[in-house]
């Protein structure tokens, strides 16, 4: 009887679709307004825009115009250090909260631990353990105690080599297409080369050609850069994990996937299935290389994803990897490049550092260890000040408040809502970084904070920075391949500006969905010596 009742209703629905509409929508209305008339951040008065206080879709509209890092910073002038900006979120600017959200707390006690929210689960698109998206503090740590010692300074170091077999096709690719003939070098396009080729080089010890063939061979970097817009886009909306699934989500994603392991590991008939065989011959013949460590990792963890392929855990690593190296770094090394090319002064001391070790920026006289000196301190302020002000990963690191619940300043946040700092937010931040905070100065890194550390010793402002700053994140879940950006970042503009000199002829537009884009900016490059391709630089 219900049912048949039911079945009319529906089929009444159907037959009038301006009723059924028009219901939606008072549903829909009614769910919203039911929902913020119960808030708990209602009834504290949490300050924050309107409509964000009703739907996410008002986020999703600023994400969706790619302005949303720029939007929220304005947001946060005009509200405060907590908003309220999605139903269930509170965006959070004051670096001294950092460490209440993130802070290195015991993983193990589940009633204060901060996870990463539900929302991670969107860039999620296997069964096996992906470093970024994993929810569960355990296997990312797990992960971690497996890579981390590979993507530390030490562990890279070990492949200097390869860093710099791609600087040396950097130079060459970019003399053979853009110095020799005079046509302008779309700088963003050029760092995603260098990218994919070094991954390549640190992963499976070849050259992938991108920056010799001087075009994005089979539409590699477009795939990468198609998934993260697809994830930033979805990231904002909840419904989006009830109506999907992982394999739904790896499906819409699997030809950008396929065709970015193939076109980096050079295996043209690579697929999920198939591809385990190739995967560990590769990786026994680069016992050095990544592609070895990321197989023997999966290995390790694979009793915590019985569900997954061994494929798809040692490719999940690569993606990882890329996403890092081709979907973030290329966007502050434009902003790098941009900001010296503003700031000659600086590029000029830049240059003299490199001068003294052979117009070469090598590992070993940057890497404090065996009490050696970092002999390119300007030249590595200038490249964190560019991750300051232009940190590509800039979407919210939104993370769960725990059963204890949270305290932020005069809020109690209940447990099972969003908090989330982002690092535009974070790092443009007047009251802690100072009224300078939006210029490119890289002199602060190397001065003095008037506080002092403990036991009267000065502290330092690289010291200070670092404490409140989130370019790379903070606390058990900060990004493991800091120093790989690090690395690269150098690695590129060393050889750049050494090779050549570079005019801007068309500026870099931001451009956020996941990561805030620096898009379109153009140079021309002129010669400054004789080409010397081939050979290490050293
Ligand atoms: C300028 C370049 C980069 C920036 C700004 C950046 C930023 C970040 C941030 C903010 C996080 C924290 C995410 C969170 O808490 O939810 C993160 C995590 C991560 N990053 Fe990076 N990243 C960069 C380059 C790289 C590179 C080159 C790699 C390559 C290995 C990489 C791999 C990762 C991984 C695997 C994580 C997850 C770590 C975890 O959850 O424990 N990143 N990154």
């Amino acid at each position: 009887m219900f049912l048949n009742l039911l079945g009319r209703a529906v089929y009444g629905l159907m037959q009038h679709k301006l009723y059924s509409l028009a219901g939606i929508l008072i549903l829909t209305l009614a769910y919203w307004t039911h929902a913020y008339l119960t808030s708990p951040f209602r009834k504290q008065n949490i300050p924050g825009p309107f409509l964000g206080k009703f739907t996410n879709a008002y986020r999703w509209y600023y994400v969706m115009r790619h302005t949303w890092h720029r939007d929220l910073m304005d947001l946060h002038k005009k509200y405060g250090p907590l908003v309220w900006i999605a139903p269930n979120d509170i965006s959070v600017s004051d670096p001294s909260l950092r460490n209440v959200i993130y802070g290195f707390q015991n993983h193990k006690k589940d009633f204060t631990f901060f996870r990463k929210s539900h929302s991670y689960e969107t860039g999620s698109i296997n069964q096996d353990f992906s470093f970024i998206f994993e929810q569960d503090p355990e296997k990312a740590r797990l992960g971690k105690y497996y890579m981390s010692h590979f993507y530390s300074e030490q562990g890279l170091l070990n492949l200097e080599e390869n860093f710099d077999k791609a600087v040396n096709e950097l130079i060459e690719g970019l003399d053979k297409h853009h110095a020799r003939t005079g046509t302008p070098c779309k700088m963003v396009d050029w760092a995603e080369f260098f990218a994919l080729d070094l991954v390549a080089q640190i992963t499976v010890d070849r050259s992938a050609g991108f920056c010799l063939a001087g075009k994005d061979v089979n539409n590699a970097a477009y795939g990468m850069r198609v998934i993260i817009k697809t994830v930033g886009a979805l990231m904002p909306l909840p419904w989006v994990l009830s109506a999907t699934s992982r394999a739904i989500r790896q499906n819409l994603l699997l030809r950008f996937l396929i065709n970015l392991y193939r076109n980096v590991l050079l295996l043209p008939t690579f697929t999920f299935d198939t591809g385990i065989a190739d995967l560990k011959t590769l990786g026994e013949k680069n016992p050095k290389h990544l592609l070895a460590k990321f197989y023997n990792a999966q290995s390790k963890m694979r009793e915590h994803y019985p569900h997954g392929n061994q494929a798809e855990g040692t490719t999940i690593q690569v993606f990882n990897l890329i996403a890092g190296a081709v979907g973030a770094v290329p966007h502050t090394q434009v902003k790098l490049i941009h900001e010296l090319t503003l700031h000659p002064e600086i590029l000029q001391k830049v240059r003299e550092e490199l001068a003294t070790t052979d117009n070469t920026f090598h590992l070993e006289d940057f890497i404090r260890h065996n009490g050696r000196q970092n002999k390119y301190p300007i030249f590595e302020s200038a490249v964190r000040e560019a991750v300051r002000l232009s940190p590509a990963v800039a979407f919210s690191l939104s993370r769960k408040v725990p059963p204890s619940g949270c305290q932020l300043h005069q809020y109690h946040i209940p447990p099972g809502y969003n908090v989330g700092m982002a690092a535009y937010q974070v790092n443009y931040d007047e009251g802690y970084f100072g009224p300078d905070v939006a210029q490119f100065r890289p002199e602060r890194w190397l001065e003095d904070h008037p506080t002092e550390m403990l036991e009267g010793e000065k502290r330092s402002m690289k010291n200070y920075i670092e404490a409140g700053w989130l370019s790379f994140g903070s606390g058990g879940r900060v990004c493991i391949g800091r120093h790989l950006a690090m690395f690269m970042m150098m690695k590129f503009t060393a050889a750049v500006v050494r090779e050549f000199d570079i005019r801007v002829v068309k500026q870099p537009v931001e451009h956020h969905t996941l990561v805030t884009e620096m898009l379109g900016m153009e140079v021309l490059l002129s010669r400054k010596c004789a080409v010397r391709v081939g050979q290490h630089d050293g």
